[in-house]
C-alpha cells in the first residue's frame, strides 16, 4: 500500500512523523506533502527524516516536478492520508479549489481519501464544518474522529487528532481487508483468548504468561474475512478489534460458562486461550498470612472447555492450539485426536521471539490428512493466513 501522508497546520502535526513510522513500520510506502501553514509548526526535515524521501510542499516547484511532481504524486497514492486535517482544508477539499499542492492533488487523484480531522471544539461543531463532514462523507471521503480531550487552545471537547496508533491501525485494516477474501461471510465464529486467573485469595492469583495476542488477531482476521466474530477473553490489555464482541471474564470456569452460553449459534470454535488446567481448591475469602514456613495449596481440574465444545451433538469446526517444547507433531496429533478437533495449530514455545507474549509466530498446523508450515511472520498476518487456511480445510466441504 502507498500512502500519501498531507500535514496541514494545525498543532497536531507534532504527532504526525510518528504517523509516518508506524506506517513504515507495517510496511507502508510513505511519500509526505505539506502545506505552508504546516511547515509553520514543523520542519519538512522531520518527516524527510522519518520518511526517507524528500518532502513536497510546493505545487509550482521546478526542481519538484521534475521528480514526483503533483500529477504523478497523485497518480502514485493508493490512499491520501490528510492527517491533522484543519477547519479550512476539509473548506477547500469542499469547493474544489486547487490553489497549493495539497487541493491541487486532492482534486487529480483517485486514491482512497481519508481525513482525522484536528481543530478546537468550536470549529469542529460550527454548521460550516459539520456541512462540509457530510458532503466530504457523501463522496466517500472516510473521516477518522476527531477524538474528545483536552485541547492546545485550553479548552476541553471534540476536536482533538486521533491518536496515530489509531490512525494507523485504521490504515492497515483497509490494507489487509483489500486483500482478503470473504470466505467467512455468514458465519459465526467463536475464539478464546488470553490466559485465565485462579484466585487464591482476594489479592493474590494463580495465572500464565499468554498475552492474549494470537486469539485477538484471529478474531480480527475472522471478522475482516466477514464473519460474525464473538471473543471471550481472559484478562488482557489489548483493544478490541473492530466489529468484534467481546465478552470478558476472569477464571477457566467463567471462561467455560461464557463459551457454553453461545457455542449453539457457531459454526466454528476457536480455541486461542492458555486455559489454567488447574484452580485452587479452596479459595481462601481474606488474605491468607504469612504465619508458617511454608504453604501447601491444593489444586483440582479445570473443565477442558475445547475438549467439551467438540463433545456436543451438534458441536462446530473445532480448532485447538497447542504449545510445545519438544515432539511437537507427535504431541499435536495426540491432541488433535483425544480431543477430537478438525485442526490444530501447535507453536514452539521456548524458542526466542516466538508464541507467548512475541508480536510473531511460528506455527506448525496439523488436520487429519494434511500438515502445513508457517514460518516466523507477525501474529496478524499469521492470521489472515490461518483463518484462510480453516476456511478451505474445515468449511468448504
Ligand atoms: O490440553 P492442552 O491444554 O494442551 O490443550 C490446548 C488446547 O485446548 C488449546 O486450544 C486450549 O485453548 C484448549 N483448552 C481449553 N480448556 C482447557 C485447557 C485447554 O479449551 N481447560
Amino acid at each position: 500500500m502507498k500512502v500519501l501522508l498531507a500535514v496541514t497546520g494545525g498543532i497536531a502535526c507534532y504527532k504526525s512523523p510518528e504517523i509516518v513510522r508506524r506506517l513504515v513500520d507495517n510496511g507502508v510506502e510513505v511519500r509526505v506533502i505539506m502545506t505552508h501553514s504546516a511547515c509553520e509548526f514543523i520542519k519538512p526535515l522531520v518527516f524527510q527524516a522519518v520518511s526517507g524521501f524528500p518532502v513536497h510542499t510546493e505545487l509550482l516547484d521546478e526542481q519538484a516536478e521534475a521528480g514526483m511532481g503533483h500529477i504523478e504524486l497523485a497518480r502514485w497514492a493508493d490512499v491520501l492520508l490528510i492527517a491533522p486535517a484543519t477547519a479550512n482544508t476539509l473548506a477547500k477539499m469542499v469547493a474544489g479549489t486547487a490553489d497549493d499542492l495539497l487541493s491541487t492533488v486532492c482534486l487529480a487523484t483517485t486514491a482512497t481519501q481519508i481525513v482525522a480531522p484536528a481543530m478546537n471544539s468550536m470549529m469542529w461543531y460550527h454548521a460550516a464544518t459539520q456541512a462540509n463532514i457530510e458532503t466530504l462523507q457523501s463522496r466517500n471521503v472516510t473521516v477518522l474522529g476527531p477524538g474528545e480531550g483536552s485541547q492546545a487552545c485550553g479548552e476541553t471537547g471534540v476536536g482533538r487528532m486521533l491518536e496515530p496508533a489509531d490512525i494507523v491501525r485504521a490504515l492497515v485494516d483497509l490494507k489487509d481487508q483489500s486483500g482478503v477474501d470473504k470466505t467467512l461471510a455468514g458465519k459465526q465464529v467463536l475464539i478464546t483468548a488470553g490466559p485465565t486467573r485462579e484466585d487464591v485469595d482476594p489479592v493474590r492469583f494463580i495465572s500464565n504468561h499468554s498475552s492474549g495476542k494470537m486469539g485477538f488477531a484471529l478474531a480480527r482476521a475472522a471478522s475482516i474475512a466477514g464473519a460474525r466474530v464473538t471473543l471471550v477473553a481472559g484478562p488482557v490489555s489489548l483493544d478490541t478489534p473492530a466489529g468484534v464482541s467481546r465478552v470478558d471474564v476472569t477464571s477457566a470456569e467463567s471462561m467455560h460458562k461464557a463459551v457454553m452460553q453461545v457455542v449453539s449459534e457457531a459454526d466454528v470454535f476457536i480455541a486461542v486461550a492458555a486455559v489454567a488446567d488447574y484452580r485452587v481448591a479452596e479459595q481462601s475469602e481474606s488474605k491468607i498470612k504469612k504465619t508458617s514456613a511454608d504453604m501447601v495449596l491444593r489444586l483440582e481440574r479445570n473443565p477442558d472447555i475445547l475438549a467439551d465444545v467438540s463433545a456436543l451433538p451438534n458441536r462446530p469446526v473445532c480448532i485447538g492450539f497447542a504449545a510445545e517444547t519438544d515432539n511437537l507433531e507427535g504431541y499435536a496429533r495426540d491432541k488433535l485426536t483425544r480431543k477430537n478437533l478438525d485442526m490444530i495449530i501447535a507453536n514452539r514455545v521456548g524458542v526466542a521471539g516466538n508464541g507467548f507474549n512475541s508480536d510473531k509466530n511460528a506455527v506448525e498446523v496439523f488436520w487429519p490428512d494434511g500438515h502445513q508450515s508457517f514460518t516466523a511472520r507477525s501474529k496478524q498476518s499469521l492470521a489472515l493466513e490461518l483463518i484462510g487456511l480453516i476456511s478451505t480445510r474445515c468449511l468448504s466441504k
